[in-house]
């Protein structure tokens, strides 16, 4: 798949980009300040009794920082960090394994926690409650459960589908916290710090260009910053312009608030085929040859924190902002007016 500029999601090569930038302490950590706030009182806490943090749950749109936070409170508690992932422990014995070599005082990081299946999670209840896992050998009637302690650790869980979590899981975690997409200043406080890091030659008004087409995400910010320093040494004399960042960024198809294509043609197909909506899921799904699941995680978390989109019991609404930024005209004989309503 054509991976989109825009995605929230990690890219291949994100990876070495993303952790070069990586506050390590929490006062460098920009943004998400009643959630830092909150992190950082029971860190303290945490020290002063000598005790482990209380199991953290991070949920959100992709790309906000969860897994950054993460690294951020096993430096802040001085501990070490051991990640994976839920579709990589396929089966209860990797947990058990995983939990099991836990130093005390250790901090597991899993991220896409909703991935985890039935049985692993099953071995995570008593470790994250009692720090024991329960182990069955034998088989048959002969079977029976063996409990092995285990240190105290912290279980760290990142998601971006919270409801998709089960109850127990959700339950047995002591913080709860969710970030939401940046606004504009810190995110253009968070692409001048990258700036500044990279060593990139960049104006406020090119930086402030940038942060305002990320989708109030980080990782989008890093990656077009990385672009639009492409962009600006090839076409321009290396500094990154306001001018030369709108360049680079129509070039990448990506518009004044941070659209892409797909989401351009998501908007257009509900004003232009729909009039505007009310239209179901699986009916704009069809008219973009795009997948339910991917619209309702991938495109439509950014469309309705911007005001593009409203969702109704009788399906999505392009909203007037929404005409406003496309081009169209939000007329009276629009079927969403109060006159139209009256019929
Ligand atoms: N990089 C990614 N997220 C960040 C944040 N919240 N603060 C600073 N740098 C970041």
């Amino acid at each position: 798949m054509n991976e989109r500029i825009v995605s929230g999601a990690p890219h291949e090569f994100d990876h070495s980009l993303d952790s070069s930038l990586r506050p390590r302490r929490i006062a460098d950590y920009i943004g998400q300040s009643a959630v830092k706030n909150l992190l950082a009182i029971s860190i303290k806490a945490a020290q002063q009794r000598g005790e482990p943090l209380d199991h953290v749950l991070l949920y959100g749109p992709p790309g906000l920082g969860k897994t950054t936070l993460a690294y951020v409170m096993a430096f802040e508690m001085g501990a070490q960090i051991k990640t994976t992932s839920g579709p990589a422990i396929e089966r209860p014995g990797d947990m058990v394994a995983t939990l099991t070599q836990m130093q005390e005082g250790d901090i597991l990081f899993i991220d896409e926690i909703h991935r985890l299946s039935r049985v692993v999670e099953e071995v995570l209840y008593p470790a994250m409650e009692d720090y024991f896992v329960s182990w069955v050998i034998d088989k048959g009637l002969k079977a029976r459960s063996m409990n092995l302690s285990i240190k105290s650790f912290t279980l760290i869980g990142a998601t971006t589908r919270y409801g998709m979590l089960s109850p127990p899981l959700r339950d047995r975690f002591g913080n709860i916290h969710r970030l939401d997409f940046y606004d504009e200043d810190a995110m253009a406080t968070i692409v001048g710090r990258s700036a500044r890091i990279l060593e990139i030659d960049a104006e406020e008004q090119g930086i402030f260009e940038i942060a305002s087409r990320a989708r109030g995400t980080p990782r989008i910010a890093n990656r077009l910053l990385r672009r639009v320093r492409d962009y600006a040494q090839v076409i321009g004399d290396g500094v990154i312009t306001a001018d030369i960042a709108r360049e680079a960024l129509s070039q990448l198809e990506v518009d004044g608030r941070g659209l892409d294509g797909t989401d351009t043609r998501m908007l257009r197909s509900i004003i232009e085929k729909f009039d505007g909506g009310p239209v179901g899921l699986d009916t704009i799904a069809a008219s973009i040859s795009e997948d339910s699941d991917t619209i309702e995680d991938v495109y439509e978390p950014y469309l309705l924190q911007l005001g593009f989109l409203d969702k109704t019991p009788r399906g999505r609404v392009a909203t007037r902002r929404a005409y406003d930024h496309l081009g169209f005209d939000y007329g009276e004989d629009e079927p969403n007016s109060a006159q139209a309503s009256l019929f």
